[in-house]
């Protein structure tokens, strides 16, 4: 095993924290000393200095895109802390609804718009999905349009299609749901084409501007940020409060706050989980 030195460890976790946002402290040099070192092998670096070397000077950015995905957790699950998709289930979408039935006829479809933002190999949101799926709208009336984006290629490649392990569906798939919006191909559990049809998938990289997102009535951002300074979460959280529609939510993970990060949001209380309403213009 190629020992990191100090000043590697410096120049690396810098390099992290400007590509991904993510955070390493000194404490975690063990953590990058173990993540990189398949990188190390597989490229031949005799040292991590020759990594950081390639990366920064490679034009193509394919050691940059290595680096990302080695240094990013993917850990996600279906249904994730349950709270937030019942609540999703019987307030905010009942009150979108309420919402969306009292503005104008325009003769078009009313639209539904819900962004995953770090969705990793995708269980949040074909757990949105199909949460959406339950409520059974017409879509005669409605237009529902789920994107999930991530930094990671790979994550994002298994998101698209859809496919999950025996072990994956048993962390928080229901029976009833597993019977109803999966089939079953060899050994892999397939999410059905009707709750497919209406999600979609791009990479994104959060500290990049929000360039052709369009507007969300909904966003969950959750166990993402957690990972960020303080200083690119207030960025984030400003950027997600100007693409969120005037009385739109914002969902975030069960251990995170951002009350003090930005007042582009009003903190509710419903069925005993925390979310954030952007303010009603
Ligand atoms: C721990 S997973 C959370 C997945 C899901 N939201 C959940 O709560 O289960 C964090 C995801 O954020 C992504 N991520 C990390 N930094 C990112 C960045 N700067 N831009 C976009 N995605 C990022 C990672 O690739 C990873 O898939």
């Amino acid at each position: 095993m190629i020992e990191i030195t100090i000043q590697e460890q410096k120049a690396l976790f810098q390099l992290i924290l400007d590509k991904t946002g993510i955070f390493y402290g000194k404490d975690k040099a063990y953590l990058i000393e173990s993540k990189l070192q398949p990188l190390l092998k597989k490229h031949e670096f005799p040292s991590f200095s020759e990594l950081y070397n390639k990366i920064i000077s490679d034009k193509t950015r394919y050691f940059e895109r290595e680096l990302v995905e080695a240094v990013t957790n993917n850990e996600t699950l279906f249904f994730r802390d349950t709270s937030p998709f019942n609540l999703l289930q019987h307030k905010i979408i009942p009150d979108l609804i309420d919402q969306k039935m009292k503005e104008p006829l325009t003769g078009k479809k009313k639209s539904i718009k819900i962004w995953s933002a770090g969705c990793s190999t995708g269980q949040e949101i074909y757990s949105i999905a199909i949460v959406l799926k339950e409520l059974f709208l017409s879509p005669i009336t409605f237009d529902i349009s789920i994107l999930g984006t991530d930094i990671s290629n790979i994550a994002l490649k298994s998101a698209q299609k859809g496919e999950y392990s025996e072990l994956e569906v048993s962390r928080g798939v229901p029976e009833k749901i597993l019977q109803k919006f999966f089939y079953k191909k060899n050994n892999l559990y397939c999410i059905n084409d009707n709750v497919k049809e209406h999600v979609s998938f791009k990479q994104l990289n959060l500290l990049d501007p929000f360039f052709g997102l369009g507007s969300f009535d909904i966003v969950f951002c959750r166990n993402v940020a957690i990972y960020f300074t303080l200083q690119e979460r207030k960025e984030l959280f400003k950027k997600i409060a100007g693409i969120i529609k005037p009385g739109g939510y914002l969902i975030i993970g069960s251990s995170e706050n951002i009350t003090k990060l930005t007042s582009g949001f009003e903190a509710k209380r419903y069925l005993k989980t925390l979310c954030y309403r952007h303010h009603m213009s």
